[in-house]
C-alpha cells in the first residue's frame, strides 16, 4: 500500500540532507548527502527522506518533480540583515571610495543616522513596499528563512513602525521571517553626547513598549541586539540593555568585535546570547569563549567586501576551538546591500578559508541555530519545514564556486514550488 502525499522530488544526485543538528567545530561541513536521493513532502512539512527507489515504492504523490540528477540543498538561512529601509547610501559608498571611513562618516552625523532620517520620514506602507522586492530577491537566490532587526528608528513610535512592518511582511511573505529588536543601533541625533541617557531611554521606555507591542500582535518577541563599537554602546551600556530585554523575556543577539574588540563577545557568551555577529577583530580570549559557550558565532564577511577592507573574521580560528560557525549576509544600506547568501558562501570559501561543504552548513543547519530554529529549519529531516533548493548542477559545490550569478534553479518554500 502507497500512501498519498503531495509532493515527491526524485531523481536528486546528490541530496545533502545537512541531518544531525548544529555543526560544532571541526565537525563543520557533514552535509549527509545521499546519492540518487528524493524528499517527500506534505502538509509543508518534509514527510519522509531516502534514495529515489525506496520513496518511488512507499509513496504515490500529487505532485512529481524530476530533479534531473542535480544537486538539492536546505533552504539557505540568512540569520543577519537590517532589511526593512527607506532610501539608499550611495553617496557614503563613493565618499568611502575616496578615503572616509565608515565611522568617520558615522560620527559627523551620517551612517545609521542617515537611514534613521529616512525611515522616520517614511510611512508604514512605504517601508514595506521597499523590502518586499528585497524579501523576493532574496528568495529566488535561495533563502528561505530571514532574520530582519529594527535600529533605524531609534525612537520609540519609528522603531515599532519598522517592527509592524517586519510583522506584517512575516504575515505575507512567503519566507520565514524572524524580527529582532535593535534600538540600540546608533545614538539618535536628539541625544548626540548623552549615550547614557539614550541608553536610559531604550532600558526604560523601548523594550517595555516593544514588548507589549508583541504581545498585543500576538506575535512572538523578538530578539534584542546591541551595536557594541567603539564610540557607538561600551560593554557596561551593551550589558545593561541585553539584560533589560532578556529581563522582559527576549533572547540576546550582539554586534561585536566589528572595528574594535571591546569584550562585547565575552559579554554575548556569558549572558548566554543566541549568536554574536561580525567578529573581524576578535581577540584569542573571544575565540576560546566562543569555542566553550553555545553562543553561535554569525560571519559576515559581505560587509568587510562591502567596505572594501582586507581584514575578515577569523573563521578557521572559531572553528579550530570548537566555536559554532554561521554565515550571514548583515544586509543594509551602508555596509553591505547584500541580498545573495550564495554570494556569502562564495566570499567565506576565499576569504575566510573554509570549504564549499563547510560554507553550506553555515549558511543552513548552523544559520537556524543562531536563529533558535534548528529543530525546524536548516535541514531536510522528517518533520521539519519543507524548504529545499533544487541547484541547476549536480554537485553541490557550485553554490559557492560560481559567483555574480545564481546556482539555484527552483526553490521550494514549505512545500510549495516559487
Ligand atoms: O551590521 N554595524 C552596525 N550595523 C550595520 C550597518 C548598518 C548601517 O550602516 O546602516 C552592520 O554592518
Ligand atoms: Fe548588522
Amino acid at each position: 500500500m502507497t500512501r498519498h502525499i503531495d509532493l515527491l522530488i526524485h531523481n536528486i544526485g546528490q541530496l545533502c540532507t545537512l541531518r544531525g543538528g548544529p555543526q560544532r567545530g571541526d565537525q563543520l561541513g557533514a552535509l549527509g548527502i545521499i546519492e540518487h536521493g528524493a524528499v517527500a513532502i506534505d502538509d509543508g512539512k518534509i514527510f519522509d527522506v531516502g534514495t529515489s527507489e525506496q520513496l518511488h515504492l512507499r509513496y504515490d504523490a500529487a505532485r512529481l518533480i524530476d530533479a534531473q540528477g542535480c544537486a538539492v540543498v536546505p533552504g539557505l538561512v540568512d540569520p543577519h540583515t537590517h532589511l526593512v529601509w527607506a532610501g539608499d547610501r550611495a553617496a557614503e559608498f563613493e565618499m568611502r571610495l575616496a578615503g572616509a571611513t565608515y565611522m568617520e562618516i558615522m560620527n559627523a552625523g551620517g551612517g545609521i543616522n542617515n537611514t534613521v532620517q529616512q525611515v522616520r520620514a517614511a510611512s508604514l506602507e512605504q517601508l514595506i513596499a521597499e523590502t518586499r522586492p528585497r524579501l523576493d530577491r532574496m528568495l529566488r537566490l535561495g533563502t528561505t528563512t530571514v532574520e530582519i532587526k529594527t535600529g533605524y528608528g531609534l525612537d520609540t513610535p519609528t522603531e515599532l513602525k519598522q517592527l509592524e512592518a517586519i510583522y506584517r511582511l512575516a504575515q505575507s511573505h512567503p519566507m520565514t521571517i524572524v524580527a529582532t529588536f535593535m534600538g540600540a543601533h546608533a545614538i539618535p541625533p536628539e541625544f548626540a553626547g548623552r549615550t547614557e541617557a539614550y541608553v536610559d531611554y531604550v532600558v526604560s521606555e523601548m523594550i517595555p513598549a516593544v514588548a507589549a507591542f508583541a504581545t498585543q500582535r500576538g506575535m512572538p518577541l523578538p530578539f534584542i541586539d546591541v551595536f557594541c563599537e567603539q564610540g557607538v554602546f561600551d560593554v557596561p551600556q551593551t550589558e545593561r540593555i541585553l539584560r533589560a530585554g532578556i529581563a522582559h523575556g527576549m533572547r540576546a543577539k550582539l554586534h561585536a568585535d566589528e572595528f574594535a574588540a571591546l569584550g562585547g563577545t565575552r559579554l554575548a557568551v556569558e549572558l548566554g546570547a543566541v549568536s554574536v555577529d561580525h567578529l573581524v577583530e576578535s581577540t584569542s580570549e573571544d575565540i576560546t569563549a566562543l569555542g566553550k559557550g553555545d553562543t553561535v558565532a554569525v560571519a559576515l564577511p559581505g560587509t568587510p567586501f562591502g567596505l572594501a577592507h582586507s581584514k575578515y573574521t577569523p573563521a578557521r580560528a572559531i572553528i579550530a576551538a570548537g566555536g559554532i560557525l554561521a554565515i550571514a549576509t548583515d544586509c543594509n544600506p551602508g555596509t553591505a546591500w547584500c541580498e545573495s547568501i550564495p554570494f556569502i558562501m562564495a566570499l567565506s570559501c576565499r576569504m575566510m578559508g573554509l570549504t564549499p561543504a563547510q560554507a553550506l552548513a553555515a549558511a543552513t543547519i548552523n544559520a537556524a541555530c543562531a536563529l533558535g530554529l534548528a529543530d525546524t529549519h536548516g535541514s531536510i529531516e522528517v518533520g521539519k519545514q519543507a524548504d529545499l533548493l533544487i541547484l541547476d548542477a549536480q554537485d553541490y559545490r557550485h553554490l559557492a564556486y560560481r559567483f555574480g550569478g545564481s546556482s539555484v534553479k527552483s526553490v521550494i518554500k514549505s512545500g510549495v514550488v516559487i
